[in-house]
């Protein structure tokens, strides 16, 4: 028997199922909301299981996150000091220069300019019009489109918040305190926090023999992904072999698919699945791929594993 077949049955959700049953749809509004950003594929609901995954941390351990966006998962490893060192990577400008800039001195007048806003389509069209000046007019700009565009999305082509959310119009989503308050907190940070623009392969490739790295990878998936980020265009084989040499620990998460199933029984990753809820409200199965699954209390199966290894 071939040790993915083994792993399969091991981690298929029938057999987990009797492992993980009674698990539950994380409530987001019991999470400390931390970025500024209302990101599209955003992972505040996994932060309780990410917290549990944090908890295999070792002295010099350090968090990598190579598809930041919204940085969820980081801002609150950094802030409950689960990690002394957090690396956050993106590739979208846009998103760069929001975090460049949250991150350093400038942050002052992005505070400023989020506190003298007023919500209008002009002034809107005015702060994009002014986002090829400069880094930091790039981040106020990518802030308010974040803030005002439908959903959040940052990618070419989309639009303004029409009715608005709670039928408040553009303004429906534009809570400048809130903002304040959370860039503030993590600016605080920023010792704990490196922000690189540039592409998640090169840097999972460089750490990969990295035996004190925790890489949370969380890559645009589905159809959607076109629609939601400029970059969504991602080899996903190959993020499953470079996460098969990984040295240190990791956790991906991917939409349950045949063919994502496929990537981690070709590379013989452990996966389980785990609830999540859309923001419709729609609660679908996520799949959390990991090196070990005793951070989840599953060591029964590690053991079980490690058994029918050695009989092949
Ligand atoms: C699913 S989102 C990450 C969401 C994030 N976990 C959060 O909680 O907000 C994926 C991100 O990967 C970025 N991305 C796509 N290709 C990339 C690449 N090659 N290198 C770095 N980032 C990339 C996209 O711009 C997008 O922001």
């Amino acid at each position: 028997m071939k040790p993915q077949e083994i792993q399969l049955s091991l981690f298929s959700q029938d057999e987990m199922g009797s492992a993980i049953r009674g698990q539950h749809v994380i409530n987001v509004a019991s999470v400390p909301q931390r970025s500024p950003f209302r990101y599209p594929g955003g992972k505040t609901w996994l932060v309780p299981t990410a917290r549990k995954w944090f908890a295999q941390t070792q002295i010099g351990s350090h968090l990598v996150e190579p598809f930041a966006g919204g940085g969820i998962i980081s801002l609150t490893a950094a802030a409950e000091r689960y990690f002394e060192n957090v690396t956050m990577i993106e590739l979208d400008s846009d998103m760069a220069a929001a975090w460049q800039t949250i991150l350093s001195d400038d942050c002052k007048w992005l505070i400023t300019q989020i506190s003298n806003f007023k919500v209008t389509a002009d002034n809107i069209n005015d702060v994009i019009t002014h986002s090829t000046d400069g880094m930091k007019e790039m981040a106020f700009s990518t802030i308010v489109r974040n803030r005002t565009n439908h959903g959040g999305i940052l990618a070419r082509g989309s639009g303004l918040i029409k009715n608005g959310e709670n039928g408040k119009g553009l303004g429906s989503r534009w809570y400048p305190a809130t903002l304040i308050k959370r860039i503030t907190e993590v600016n605080k940070m920023r010792e704990r926090i490196t922000f690189i623009q540039g592409d998640a392969f090169e840097y999972m490739e460089k750490l990969v023999n990295d035996t004190a790295a925790f890489f949370f990878i969380d890559p645009p998936y589905t159809i959607a992904g076109r629609r939601l980020y400029n970059h969504y265009e991602v080899d996903h084989h190959r993020v499953f072999e470079i996460t098969s040499r990984m040295k240190g620990h990791f956790l991906l998460t991917y939409d349950d698919t045949p063919e994502v199933r496929g990537w981690a029984e070709e590379f013989n990753l452990p996966y389980i699945t785990i609830p999540m809820q859309t923001t419709h409200l729609v609660t679908k199965e996520e799949l959390l791929i990991s090196d070990n699954f005793e951070w989840y209390g599953l060591n029964e199966f590690k053991y079980e594993r490690e058994n029918a290894e050695a009989l092949c």
